[in-house]
């Protein structure tokens, strides 16, 4: 006879935050810098997998992965056992002298992911750029855009979120509070639309909300900005910080065909999206089957090497032309974080299975990913004020909306606290979205037990 086993569960000893908790937090408050948002009293003490504990034995489940970066959870032992192994050969020789061949291999598999066979028979080649940081691949995309296109302006979006470096804040477009008592910031940076289909700006439709985007464009090239002047466009694939927003299908295919016709360079900010998170190693490859939508430039941070810091930037060799000692880093590249992106790597790709997870993280985050889109759908039916759920893989964002659909961004505060307090972390993004963006080993049952600690909160409001 089997038993069957019930699913784990958060662990809740004390109410939240409990007492040590509380030390740590009066601690932090009075000593870190007053920029610090804190809008959960959790202190992160030990994790295991999808699970983080407390200092006072409060287990919660991990539903935003610390904003999409813990990619193989807490403490996998693949990624601890190379990063240990790393670590006692040697932690730092500067990359941007010295070649090393942890971030070589490195830089090989991840154009692997973007390199295509081309029309002569020969493979498109592409190279890649070490950063520590997300902020950092963005800084160094606009650089070897202008670079490389001897043009100045660059176009990014509204709702769009690429870092707090001043060239990354110009180009963020989510919250004014991250540019405020700032300035001046970078000239030559211009904000359109983001095509949401929920919210479909310019006056359009779901379905016609990326060509007025396309249209818009066009009309600023016509009366406002001269397009020649244009080194690039930057654009996350699926946005973030917006509110995790999927464009509609034939967006990027139009954004692709008008980079070309203009001789502008095209960026995918994949910080958030990529790595796998979306059922794709890069977010943007969801298109592929809409058209044409390969860009010259990525920027991957965040998921690519499970909290370590390292980030990429990859270009096509043709756009790559930055001459010698033009751009560089002390740490980018470090062999400790290059070894834990090799690890991560190994199991989003299957090279390393996780138990529980199929083939490959990235498959497991398809899986797993539509039945919780699926599930999370079927909400709506009992809780009206679930205006949207939307999103690809475990890339997932659940809308609040007042009676008349506009964004309900305080019924979102309170649903995510209600979330909170019965043991799930999560985090908002948007006017009025929690995003889901756990870890991508969350097994289904895993799945099951989150899905019941939403029902259950929700209805808390109800
Ligand atoms: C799409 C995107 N780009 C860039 C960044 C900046 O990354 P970092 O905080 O590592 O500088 C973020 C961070 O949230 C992001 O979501």
């Amino acid at each position: 006879m089997t038993t069957a086993t019930k699913p784990r569960q958060p662990i809740l000893k004390t109410s939240l935050p409990g007492p040590k908790t509380k030390v740590i937090m009066e601690r932090d408050a009075q000593h870190l810098s007053t920029s610090y948002v804190r809008p959960y009293p959790f202190v992160p003490d030990h994790g295991e997998g999808v699970w983080l504990s407390d200092p006072d034995g409060n287990t919660m489940l991990d539903f935003f992965a610390g904003i999409a970066v813990s990619t193989t959870g807490h403490a996998h032992p693949h990624v601890v056992g190379a990063v240990q192994e790393q670590i006692t050969k040697f932690t730092h020789v500067c990359l941007s002298d010295y070649p090393q061949e942890i971030t070589t291999s490195l830089a090989e598999r991840l154009v692997k992911h973007v390199e295509r066979p081309l029309a002569d028979g020969t493979d498109e080649k592409w190279r890649v750029f070490f950063g520590n940081s997300g902020a950092e691949a963005v800084e160094a995309a606009v650089k070897l855009a202008r670079n490389h296109t001897g043009r100045s302006h660059i176009i990014s979006t509204m709702g769009s979120f690429h870092g707090r470096t001043y060239g990354a804040i110009t180009l963020t477009g989510s919250k004014t509070k991250y540019k405020r008592g700032f300035g001046p910031l970078l000239p030559a940076v211009s904000h359109v639309p983001y095509p949401n289909p929920f919210r479909p700006p310019l006056g359009s439709t779901p379905e016609a909300c990326g060509q007025a985007v396309l249209n818009h464009i066009r009309e600023l090239f016509v009366g406002v900005i001269p397009s020649d002047e244009v080194a690039a466009i930057i654009v996350e694939p699926m946005q973030g910080e917006g509110g995790y927003i999927v464009p509609p299908a034939d967006f990027l295919p139009g954004l692709r065909a008008l980079c070309d016709e203009h001789g502008i360079m095209l960026i995918y900010d994949e910080v958030q999206a990529g790595m796998g998170r979306t059922g794709k190693m890069f977010s943007y490859q969801q298109f592929e089957q809409y058209g044409e939508v390969q860009p010259d430039i990525i920027t991957v941070a965040k998921g690519i090497a499970s909290g370590m810091p390292i980030s990429a930037l990859l270009a096509k060799e043709s756009v790559m032309t930055w001459p010698v000692g033009s751009h560089g880093s002390t740490y980018g590249g470090n062999p400790v974080a290059a070894a834990a992106a090799h690890a991560t790597l190994d199991l989003i790709e299957g090279v390393v299975k996780h138990p529980g997870c199929g083939e490959s993280l990235m498959q497991n985050a398809a899986d797993v990913g539509a039945h919780l889109l699926t599930e999370l759908k079927k909400m709506q039916a009992e809780f009206p004020f679930l205006g949207d759920v939307r999103g690809q893989g475990l890339f997932i964002g659940l809308e609040f909306v007042k009676p008349d659909g506009s964004p309900d961004g305080a019924l979102r505060d309170r649903a995510s606290t209600a979330i909170f307090e019965r043991g799930l972390l999560n985090l908002d993004c948007g006017e009025a979205v929690i995003r889901v963006s756990p870890p991508l080993i969350l097994t289904r049952e895993d799945a099951e037990t989150g899905l019941e600690i939403i029902r259950e909160a929700l209805r808390e409001l109800s």
